[in-house]
C-alpha cells in the first residue's frame, strides 16, 4: 500500500504501527481475495442444493441465500475473520491516533485561530444529529463520527482520515479523494462549459472528496457541511494545511441554513448509503432549494444498486457490510429510485442521469481489493446521480 500524502494534522506513525497495519492489510486482502471466493463454492456445493431440497426451488432472493449461508461453517468462519480484520484495523489506528490526540487537537486549534486563514469553520453545538448517524459506529469506527473525548476533540476526524485510507487499501489515492476527482473530471468531460461560482459538498467528512472536487474547479468558492464537529475541526486544519480555501459548517444536509438559490453545484459523496429512506428525499429536496436555476446536483456513492447486481448471491454478499459492519442502511438503499426522487423534487427530467463512472485512481493502476473477493465485476466505478435545476 502506498502512503498517505503528509499534511499538518495527519497522525504520525512509528515503526511498530506501520508493521502492525501492514499485517492487518495483508490479513484483510487474504480474507477477501483468497478466502472470499470459497463462499461462492460453499453456496453452489452445499447452500443452493440444501435450499432446493427444503423449498423445492433455487434461492430467489438475498434473504433465501442468507438462510442457508448463515449456517454454513465456511461462511461463518470467513465472516468472523472478515469482522476481526476490521476490528484489528480500528484497534491499531485507535492506538496510533489516541497517543497523539492532545497534539493533534492543538494543531487544529492553531489552524482555526490563525489570522490569515483561507477558509473558515462554523460549528453548531445545538445541532440535533439524526439517529441514523448518532446511534451507529459506522463501519465499526469506534465512537462513530461523533466522538467528543475532550474539548475541541478531533479524534473522529483523525481516525476517519487514516481509517478511510486503510479500509480502502489505499485505492482512493494518497489524499483519499478518488470520488471527488472522478466526479470533478466527469463534470469537466460531460459539461466542459460549466463553471460553478459556488459549490457545496454535503456530508463532507474530513474533506477528502471536497478537496478532490476542488481540483476540477479552482476558481470556485467551496463550502462543505457535515454533522460531526470532530470531523469538521480536522477537515478545516487539513484543508488549511494543504492551502485549500474551504468554508466548513456543521449542519444537517437534510435542512441547512444556506439561503435559497445560493449554489451552482451541490454534491454529496459516499453520503447516501449512510443515511435513511426518509433522509435521501429530504437531501435531494434541499439540493433543489439551494441551487440557482440552471445549477447542478451530483451525488456519488458505491455502485451497489440491485439493478446492477440482479443475482441473489451477489446481493447476499453485498449484505455482509450491512449486517456485520454497522452500515444498516446500505442494503436498503439498493432498491431506491433515485432518478424518480430527483424528478419529484422538481429537477429537469431531461437532465437526470444515473451513471457508473470509472474511478480515476482505479484507471491509474491503484491496486484495489474488492470487498467481495474476486467478484469485481463492476471494476472500479462510482455510481453518480446528476440533475439540473
Ligand atoms: C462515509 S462519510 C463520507 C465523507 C466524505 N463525503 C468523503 O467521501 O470522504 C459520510 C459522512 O456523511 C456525514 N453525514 C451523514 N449524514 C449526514 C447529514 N444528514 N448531514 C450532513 N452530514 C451527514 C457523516 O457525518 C460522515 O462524515
Amino acid at each position: 500500500m502506498k502512503g498517505q500524502t503528509p499534511h499538518d494534522i495527519l497522525p504520525n506513525e512509528h515503526h511498530d504501527e506501520v508493521a502492525r497495519q501492514e499485517f492487518v492489510t495483508s490479513f484483510k486482502v487474504h480474507v477477501l481475495t483468497d478466502l472470499g471466493p470459497g463462499n461462492k463454492r460453499a453456496f453452489e456445493n452445499r447452500g443452493a442444493p440444501a435450499f432446493q431440497k427444503t423449498h423445492g426451488h433455487q434461492p430467489k432472493s438475498a434473504r433465501d441465500v442468507a438462510r442457508v449461508m448463515h449456517k454454513d461453517p465456511f461462511w461463518q468462519t470467513w465472516s468472523s475473520l472478515n469482522r476481526s480484520g476490521q476490528e484489528l484495523m480500528w484497534e491499531g489506528l485507535g492506538e496510533r491516533t489516541g497517543r497523539q490526540l492532545d497534539d493533534l487537537t492543538d494543531r487544529a486549534r492553531n489552524a482555526a485561530a490563525r489570522k490569515n486563514k483561507k477558509g473558515s469553520l462554523r460549528l453548531d453545538p445545538t445541532l440535533k444529529v439524526p439517529r441514523y448517524n448518532s446511534e451507529i459506529h459506522i463501519h465499526c469506527q469506534p465512537g462513530g463520527y461523533h466522538a467528543e473525548l475532550a474539548e475541541d476533540d478531533v479524534s473522529a476526524g483523525a481516525l476517519y482520515d487514516v481509517g478511510a485510507y486503510q479500509y480502502g487499501m489505499g485505492g482512493q489515492g494518497p489524499m483519499t479523494d478518488d470520488v471527488g476527482v472522478t466526479v470533478g473530471a466527469y463534470f469537466r468531460r460531460t459539461l466542459p462549459a460549466f463553471a460553478p461560482a459556488r459549490i457545496l459538498d454535503l456530508g463532507c467528512g474530513v474533506g477528502h472528496q471536497t478537496l478532490g472536487l476542488a481540483e476540477a474547479f479552482p476558481e470556485s468558492e467551496i463550502h462543505g457541511c457535515d454533522l460531526g464537529a470532530g470531523m469538521l475541526r480536522y477537515a478545516h486544519a487539513r484543508a488549511e494545511s494543504v492551502g485549500q480555501a474551504v468554508h466548513f459548517s456543521q449542519q444537517n444536509a437534510e435542512k441547512t441554513d444556506y439561503p435559497d438559490e445560493s449554489f451552482d453545484l451541490v454534491t454529496s459523496m459516499i453520503l447516501f448509503h449512510e443515511t435513511s429512506h426518509k433522509a435521501i428525499p429530504s437531501i435531494i429536496n434541499e439540493c433543489y432549494r439551494l441551487l440557482k436555476p440552471g445549477g447542478y446536483m451530483v451525488h456519488g456513492d458505491v455502485p451497489e444498486f440491485n439493478k446492477y447486481w440482479p443475482e441473489p448471491y451477489d446481493q447476499f454478499q453485498r449484505d455482509w457490510t450491512t449486517h456485520f459492519n454497522a452500515e444498516p442502511f446500505r442494503s436498503k438503499m439498493r432498491d431506491m429510485d433515485m432518478a424518480g426522487l430527483a424528478k419529484k423534487a422538481g429537477f429537469n427530467a431531461k437532465s437526470i442521469t444515473e451513471d457508473l463512472v470509472p474511478s480515476l485512481f482505479g484507471e491509474a493502476g491503484y491496486a484495489r481489493t474488492s470487498l467481495y473477493g474476486n467478484t469485481h465485476a463492476y471494476g472500479m466505478k462510482w455510481w453518480v446521480l446528476v440533475a439540473q435545476k
